[in-house]
């Protein structure tokens, strides 16, 4: 048989010598694997004398184990030159100054969150979400809109196939299933927006068939209309930046809120000037309401326990009036010119002390 030592010398001069990943592989493979030299020597251990054979087997078990370990030392090595290679030639120069054309701004949609945020977070308003495609029970039967009820067709919803269990799934017309989402997990108080993308088979100069809202929902066991009425007003001085901004409840109708109230913006538009603030003038800008009990009653909380209201305004809308934006549609088009006009700076993040507007 061969001996131990010189061959011990050999392999791990060429492990020990290997140029790359791949040369020390078939090393391995033509030492130790299954035809290797050493692999075949311990075959043949049955051919070695008796008294030797314990000699020479442990001989080849240390001899196996140290060239083992000078191939992991080796490519623990050789790694770590590749990835110094690499870093070399992948290198980026981290001081050179900004390319100018690529500088961004922010999209008015988001900017309007962030400020919405911003005003209802200094409220005590937390964030939700929901998802956009969304089970029928959810985007209606839990807010109280049964199968038959006219208001389904108002909303030109887009009907989805069911799912594997043959739910019925639609694209969320309204924000208002993250309500039911959120008060079957969450323990009153509630108090949260969820601001959104909705969707409605609709398109023209002032409806896209993708637009997004924002939702209110505060639920507890005292707030009332009152509430209600001061939170809005609050929340639409802030966002218009207009301190005597008045506002005006109209007794309204929704499914899920009884009673509900539409709610109007003082504006003016003399001389073709439009201007939002007092004068003759009233906007309609947002929907809202006391939670209809059986819609609390449907998210196992008690209603004659729990009350509270909701409310839901269209971002795009708002963000047009505040920003004098005339059209809806380019809000979608990716249109550089409309967002070198209209975006934001990147780093004018609204705040309650620096400023909304
Ligand atoms: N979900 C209603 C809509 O899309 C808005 C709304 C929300 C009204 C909450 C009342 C309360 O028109």
């Amino acid at each position: 048989m061969q001996d131990v030592d010189t061959l011990r010398e050999e392999l791990i001069g060429a492990v020990d010598t290997a140029a790359d990943a791949g040369a020390l592989e078939d090393l391995r493979v033509s030492a130790l694997g299954r035809k290797g030299r050493i692999t075949e020597l311990m075959k043949g251990l049955g051919a070695v004398e008796p008294d030797k054979r314990r000699e020479t087997g442990q001989a080849l078990n240390r001899l196996k184990d140290e060239v083992q370990a000078a191939i992991d030392t080796r490519k623990t090595a050789l790694d770590s030159v590749a990835l110094d290679a690499k870093l070399l030639e992948e290198r980026i120069d981290v001081t050179l100054p900004a390319r100018p054309e690529a500088r961004g701004s922010v999209h008015p949609i988001t900017q309007t969150i962030d400020e919405l945020v911003t005003i209802f977070g200094e409220m005590g308003f937390t964030v939700a979400e929901g998802p956009h495609i969304e089970s029928d029970y959810y985007n209606f039967t839990a807010l109280n809109i049964p199968p038959e009820h006219p208001a389904r067709q108002e909303q030109d919803t887009f009907y989805l196939p069911p799912d594997e269990s043959g739910t019925p799934r639609v694209l969320r017309t309204h924000t208002s299933p993250v309500q039911i989402r959120t008060m079957e997990t969450v323990t009153p108080p509630i108090r949260i927006i969820v601001p959104g993308r909705t969707f409605r088979s609709d398109h023209d100069a002032t409806h896209s068939p993708m637009f997004h809202q924002v939702e209110g929902l505060v639920i507890d066991k005292t707030s009332h209309m009152g509430h209600l009425k001061g939170c809005l007003t609050d929340f639409c001085r802030a966002f218009f930046g207009v301190d005597d901004l008045p506002l005006r409840f109209r007794p309204s109708y929704f499914p899920f809120t009884e009673p509900s109230a539409e709610v109007d913006i003082g504006c003016s538009r003399k001389g073709g000037e439009f201007r939002i603030g007092a004068g003759d003038d009233w906007l309609e800008i947002l929907g809202s309401g006391m939670v209809h009990p059986r819609v609390l009653a449907h998210c196992g909380i008690d209603p004659t326990e729990y009350q509270g209201f909701a409310f839901g305004m269209g971002i795009e809308r708002i963000a047009m009036l505040k920003y004098g934006i005339p059209d809806l549609r380019p809000f979608y088009d990716s249109d550089l010119r409309w967002m070198r006009h209209y975006g934001f700076m990147p780093l004018s993040v609204p705040t309650i002390s620096g400023g909304i507007n």
